[in-house]
């Protein structure tokens, strides 16, 4: 129990000297305690302090421990209710312990009982915010909520998903770079029956090919050089979870020989090893590769291909479903303001702008240009220009029969210098006189120049 911050306890009970002697030793043990003898105030107290644990006798007038067991209760389902209670009442106890009571002791007890059932109460309380908040921060985070798009495309992967998500069918995850299929990998996972299990989660590219099969069915001792102790392979870290194997498309024959094998089997063997071992691991694969073409030009093993293609789900490329941008483009600046506790908005071009690319990186690409973009822009408007040239360009190209905003700034911009230039001439180079006709301050006129590159020389 963490007594950093001390929890908060009420005691009610109607018998002044019980109450003081148990108010002082549950004080004594470091706990902040309030109590009272008028069971009618229980409510109040409730109210304004947030108790953690209520500790309560049950037979009272005018109002008896079950009513304020529900009221502490409706309040806040985490308060812990702890019943006291005579002999004659242990059915009401019972009863309380139905209505959400932690548990009930019964009077008369030891002193030392009581500490120890308050110590318990305290636990689970503390057992149950901390369950609450790790099941919250992964569902938070892998929530399909969290899986931004509206397109027919989008909507109906996220279907497929949550369908297959409760199986423990294989899944093949195919798409371009970046978009998203190691977020749906996480999704299916929290989402399934084996989210309490390990996520391993290898990039198969990423492993050298001798390395790749000792990472993930682990070696014995002496066999290979570098073996000088058992390892345990990934596929039994996983085990009653779930494996992730990113980059499938990359590996060698070889390899998928083997990994076809554990998915026919459910079997390892560890390198150097002569016995196999059982391992009940949930497999979801991902590659950017046309694995079809793979297999025709026999890269890639068709017997593994299709143990592996029981599931598929192909993501489209972000610039296939462009109706998504819009929405990406919401939520990770949402994602920015709360990160900077500032709320920016996208201007409507810088919006226009987006929609209109190609995104050969797709949602990754995306996330990097707003971030970008919110980091360089001088106000909580996120403007086109904010944008890089590489995409602004991109836009120019792509409607060039069009006068582009991008045009029609470089016109206005032309303009703008040789005005600059010819009242520079006409006094001599006076910048204060050359402000002044042109209607700004000094400075004003310094930041123009150096903006419109105006380089005048006397
Ligand atoms: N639909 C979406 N909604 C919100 N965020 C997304 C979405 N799709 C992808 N992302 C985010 O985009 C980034 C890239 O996604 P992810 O890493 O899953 O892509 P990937 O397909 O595995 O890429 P790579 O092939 O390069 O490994 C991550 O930050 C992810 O959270
Ligand atoms: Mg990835």
């Amino acid at each position: 129990m963490n007594n950093s911050k001390k929890a908060k306890i009420l005691i009610v009970d109607d018998e002044v000297n019980l109450l003081d002697v148990l108010s002082t030793v549950v004080a004594n043990e470091g706990y902040s305690v309030k109590s009272t003898n008028f069971p009618d105030k229980a409510e109040s107290m409730i109210d304004k302090y947030d108790f953690d644990l209520v500790v309560t006798d049950l037979k009272m007038e005018p109002i008896d421990g079950m009513s304020i067991l529900r009221y502490a209760k409706r309040k806040d389902p985490n308060t812990q209710v702890l019943m006291m209670t005579a002999f004659g009442t242990i059915e009401t106890a019972i009863e309380a312990l139905k209505a959400g009571a932690f548990d009930y002791i019964v009077k008369p007890f030891k002193l030392d009982n009581v500490k120890l059932f308050i110590r318990r109460a305290l636990e689970h309380r503390a057992t149950i915010i901390e369950n609450d908040n790790l099941k919250e921060i992964l569902k938070q985070k892998y929530d399909f909520k969290n899986i931004i798009g509206d397109s027919s495309a989008l909507r109906n992967i996220i279907q497929r998903v949550q369908k297959v998500a409760a199986t423990d069918a294989t899944v093949l995850i195919t798409g371009e770079s970046g978009t998203g299929k190691e977020l749906f990998a996480k999704a299916i996972y929290a989402n399934s029956n084996r989210h309490n299990m390990p996520f391993v989660s290898i990039n198969c590219g990423a492993v050298v090919e001798t390395l790749l099969e000792s990472e993930l069915f682990g070696h014995v001792k002496g066999s290979f050089t570098d073996a000088s102790f058992n390892k345990k392979g990934l596929f039994q870290v996983a085990d009653g979870g779930t494996i992730f194997l990113d980059e499938i498309g990359l590996t060698s024959k070889s390899f998928q020989m083997k990994l076809l094998r554990v998915l026919q089997e459910r079997e390892i063997r560890r390198v150097g090893d002569t016995k196999d071992i059982k391992v009940d691991v949930r497999v979801i694969a991902a590659t950017n590769e046309n694995l079809e073409e793979k297999v025709k030009d026999l890269s890639f093993r068709e017997d593994l291909y299709y143990r592996l293609t029981v599931f598929p789900i192909h993501i489209p490329p972000l610039r296939d479903r462009t109706g998504d941008v819009s929405l990406l483009i919401k939520y990770f600046l949402e994602k920015t303001s709360a990160k900077l506790g500032k709320i920016f908005r996208p201007e409507k071009e810088f919006v226009d702008v987006l929609s209109k690319y190609n995104w050969p990186g797709n949602i990754r690409e995306l996330e990097n240009i707003i971030e970008r973009s919110v980091l360089l822009a001088d106000s909580t408007t996120i403007k086109a220009d904010d944008l890089p040239d590489s995409i602004l360009n991109f836009n120019d190209n792509s409607s060039s029969n069009t006068t582009t905003k991008r045009e029609l700034r470089s016109i206005i911009d032309d303009a703008q210098r040789n005005h600059i230039i010819r009242v520079l001439e006409e006094t001599s180079g006076n910048k204060k006189l050359t402000a002044k006709i042109l209607g700004v301050d000094p400075a004003t006129l310094y930041r123009k120049m150096e903006k419109l590159d105006v380089a005048f020389k006397k």
